[in-house]
């Protein structure tokens, strides 16, 4: 368990932003987790919302403390979605997919008014590119669309489960970890390259997103970017 404290701040400081009757996207991931929890909190003391969330885990969560969890399609907007990141720049351009719930937070967060992200501060970063890029591909022809990666220069992996097997996404897909030796210059370039590849669904790469940026320290106050 790793900065557990500043994440904790940032997830009950995103909490203490949701009002009654607001629809809420709800991210994946540890610090998502703590926002669940303090989410959870303010319901037992009254609060009235619902919620959608971006992975099984997260639904899980959430109605477990009582939390009205909605499908994405059953409701028109969503008000806020809070989510965390593995890397965000001073552009607040991110890479997401840690936990392998990318392609659905993107989803969630374009269909949400604001996102606000709640990270530590390690998470906050000059420019992107040390955490592993995920790339979401589709099972059929997956051997190829790695070839076709590889050929554009990118090295990876794919994403294996606790025990070994691939790792399948919620999607039904496998994730491929793209790790840069290097920052990356220009992440929007890179992740229109990335996408021309067939069996591409999406990268972790987020732009023009962000919301406001919640940061968790180390003394449990929290900084707003
Ligand atoms: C999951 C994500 C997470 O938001 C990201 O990996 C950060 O996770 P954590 O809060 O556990 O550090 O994108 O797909």
């Amino acid at each position: 368990m790793d900065h557990e404290v500043e994440k904790r701040a940032a997830g009950y400081k995103a909490a203490s932003l949701i009002r009654d009757g607001m629809i809420v996207g709800l991210g994946t991931g540890s610090t998502a987790a703590y926002f669940i929890e303090a989410l959870v909190q303010r319901i037992r003391q009254g609060l009235h919302i619902r919620a959608v969330a971006s992975s099984r885990a997260s639904a899980e969560l959430a109605r477990k403390g009582n939390i009205h969890v909605v499908d994405l399609n059953d409701v028109p907007k969503v008000d806020i979605t809070v989510d965390g990141a593995d890397e965000i720049d001073p552009l607040k351009r991110m890479i997401k997919g840690g936990g392998g719930a990318h392609v659905r937070e993107k989803i969630l967060a374009y269909a949400s008014r604001e996102l606000i992200v709640i990270v530590d501060e390690t998470k906050c970063v000059s420019s992107l590119g040390k955490a592993n890029l995920p790339v979401e591909i589709l099972f059929f022809g997956s051997p190829s669309a790695r070839f076709h990666l590889e050929e554009r220069g990118y090295t990876g992996q794919w994403r294996t489960a606790s025990d070994g097997s691939l790792f399948i996404t919620e999607n039904g897909n496998l994730l491929f970890d793209l790790h840069f030796d290097h920052p990356i210059k220009d992440p929007k370039e890179e992740h229109l390259k990335i996408l021309q590849v067939p069996g591409v669904v999406d990268t972790g790469l987020f732009f023009d997103i962000a919301g406001r940026v919640i940061v968790g320290l180390a003394d449990g106050s929290t900084k707003l970017l």
